[in-house]
């Protein structure tokens, strides 16, 4: 297959029966922000780079794909083990063809930045989803960088970077909380001459800074502001991947909502930009523990249990949304488990994730039988009634595809949730995983 191509994706349905609660332990797979960096930084790394906990869900192998039709040599061992051979970034080649992202968001934003910054040429594309998301947000800052980097007429992908171009650093105030952002003007920083500097309106997850130190970088951050300086080498390093908070997250919902649920967590990634999910469960009432907490590569790691209760309904604090913005789907569906009502505010960037997933789960929760309406940068939950069941469409966006299975748990019929394909970007195994949990998902493929 060409990587320009989309590969041909056959229709992936759940069929998940209602279920009464989640016990046991579960380990969930590899962070997806951590992955995609250490694939990233050990192919421009000085050195052999080995990668314990790698997720092998496709946006994070697409990202590895790319490396290697850029010349880098890339082993995979066994589960989750990636051994790159980093040698340097001016050993990266040109690619033959345009490069082929999926779904992957960050995939795009940070390769656009790092690529520029290693004056690659190179054509990044991806699946219809991505194909449709906003890329002046990295285009703008990089043209000031002197970047070149063309879009669609409407600012979307294919992107085309053209190669040789010498960038300078700059100093950015980024009108969004973005970490894609940020980091793909670092990662371009890393290539350009002089001192990179971004400043953010709010917190965003830092896994790029904490990794760029493990392969010896200097990294200045002082509350919302990151830089760096241009011309610095990356060494090869050990990266072990962590569980990803945002897989837990379905379970710590799923768990957290039903009384006499009790589920252990291990091994998840417990960075305190991307924990805002256990702080807006807390708030709802939910007993979760950190327990045994460790260090790993630099991020910090712990096992969480989750007690079931009976979650009351909140005004979820705007200064949360951005270390919980990919687990809004999940806490839609708590939610409406929740007493009373939750409103939900300044989260308009959930409109241009995969999909537009205030849209996404707002429909699919009323075809359920939930009370919840979509506001322009949120949503307004009326929980505490039971699901009646029927189909919700998750349009191909991963995450609401998995929300919508543990809404099986406070449903009293069977729910369908069409178009799952993509849980494999982020979530290679759910519906078994999920199965040993306590959750009854039967996958039907369709060609
Ligand atoms: C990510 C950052 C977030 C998040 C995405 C992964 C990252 O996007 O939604 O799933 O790895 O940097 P934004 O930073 O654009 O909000």
């Amino acid at each position: 297959m060409s990587q320009s191509e989309s590969p041909a994706t056959s229709s992936v349905i759940f069929e998940v029966a209602p279920a009464e609660r989640l016990a046991g332990e579960v380990r969930v797979p590899g962070d997806k922000s951590m992955s995609h960096r250490s694939i990233m930084f050990g192919a421009i790394a000085d050195g052999v780079t080995e990668v314990t906990g790698f997720l092998e869900g496709e946006d994070s192998l697409h990202t590895l794909e790319a490396f290697r039709a850029m010349g880098v040599r890339i082993e995979r061992g066994g589960a989750g083990e990636v051994t790159l051979h980093g040698r340097g970034p001016e050993a990266l080649e040109a690619p033959g063809e345009a490069i082929y992202l999926g779904n992957s968001g960050t995939g795009m934003r940070l390769l656009t930045g790092l690529l520029a910054g290693c004056r690659v040429a190179a054509t990044l594309t991806g699946d219809a989803s991505l194909t449709g998301r906003p890329m002046r947000r990295i285009v703008e800052p990089l043209a000031a960088m002197g970047a070149q980097v063309a879009t669609r007429e409407n600012g979307t992908p294919p992107l085309v970077i053209t190669g040789g171009v010498e960038l300078a650093g700059t100093e950015y105030s980024c009108p969004i909380a973005s970490a894609q952002v940020k980091s793909c003007l670092l990662l371009a920083g890393l290539g350009a001459g002089g001192r990179t500097t971004v400043h953010e309106p709010g917190v965003t997850r830092d896994h790029t800074e904490r990794m760029l130190r493990g392969f010896g970088v200097e990294v200045e951050t002082h509350a919302l502001t990151a830089s760096l300086e241009g011309g610095q080498r990356l060494s090869a390093t050990r990266v072990e991947v962590p569980g990803d908070i945002s897989s837990a997250a379905f379970f710590l919902v799923g768990a957290a909502m039903v009384p006499g649920s009790r589920l252990t967590l291990t091994g998840v990634g417990v960075n305190p930009s991307r924990t805002g999910v256990i702080e807006i469960l807390r708030l709802m009432g939910a007993s979760i523990a950190v327990e045994n907490p460790r260090e790993a590569g630099g991020e910090p790691v712990a096992d969480l249990v989750v007690e079931g209760r009976e979650l009351v309904g909140i005004e979820v604090p705007e200064g949360l949304v951005s270390l919980a913005i990919d687990e809004f789907p999940a806490l839609f569906v708590a939610a409406c488990a929740a007493r009373g009502t939750t409103v939900v505010t300044g989260a308009e960037e959930l409109r241009v994730k995969e999909t537009d997933r205030i849209a996404v789960m707002v429909d699919g929760l009323r075809a359920l039988g939930a009370d919840v309406e979509g506001t322009p940068d949120g949503a307004i939950v009326r929980g505490g009634a039971r699901l009646a069941g029927g189909t919700a469409d998750s349009r191909g966006d991963h995450r609401p595809a998995m929300a919508f299975a543990m809404a099986s748990l406070i449903a009293d019929a069977p729910i369908t949730v069409l178009d799952c394909a993509n849980v494999d970007t982020s979530f290679p195994g759910f519906a078994a995983i999920a199965g040993a949990a306590g959750l009854r998902v039967d996958v039907r493929r369709s060609p």
